[in-house]
């Protein structure tokens, strides 16, 4: 069967997996939050950055569903899962698309309380964080700029994201 997989991430602007459709699309009732850890792409394990997950609120969160073709489903899952091994789970949630339609989904979530979770702080904590991390797949401020480029591109606001990207930007 093919699957839809959802990503609110660097799978928006990077998703490096092969598909056969892709379109915008929103998962209602969870939020994109920069509270989760990253040891291994953003940040090293003494000095970690921050990245994305999303987290169980009111609200929504607009992003990207790709169409993965049965044959490929498990080993783009099996990539997916060393790529993203770091505190990430597959969570089955409903996608919906601006057509109106709902499908099943999957979506990466590292949930409250994973090893390498961090959970909320103040926005200039968090900026400054981001300012400072580096990690072997970049500087973890690209990693902000390139999620806010990316939504933009797509119509997309998310004060979190857009705040936090000013709250960078100014710090020079
Ligand atoms: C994503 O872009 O949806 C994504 C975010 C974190 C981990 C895996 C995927």
């Amino acid at each position: 069967m093919n699957v839809w997989l959802f990503g609110y991430g660097s799978l928006i602007w990077r998703p490096d997996i092969g598909y056969l459709d892709r379109a915008p699309a929103r998962i209602n009732g969870w939020v994109r939050r920069f509270w989760q850890g990253s040891h291994d792409h953003r940040g090293v394990p003494d000095a970690p950055g921050r990245v994305v997950t999303l987290v169980r609120e009111a609200g929504h969160c607009d992003g990207m569903a790709y169409l993965l073709d049965a044959d490929v489903v498990a080993a783009t899952f099996d990539a997916l899962d060393v790529r993203e091994k770091n505190g990430y789970q597959r969570f089955d949630l409903p996608i919906d698309f601006l057509s109106g339609e709902t499908q099943p989904g999957i979506v990466y979530v590292a949930p409250t309380g994973n090893h390498a979770y961090l959970g909320p702080a103040p926005l200039v904590e968090m900026a400054q964080q981001i300012r400072r991390s580096h990690g072997p797949s970049g500087a973890n401020s690209d990693y902000l700029f390139d999620l806010a480029d990316a939504l933009r591109s797509l119509d997309v606001s998310d004060e979190h994201v857009f705040e936090l990207e000013l709250a960078v930007r100014e710090m020079g």
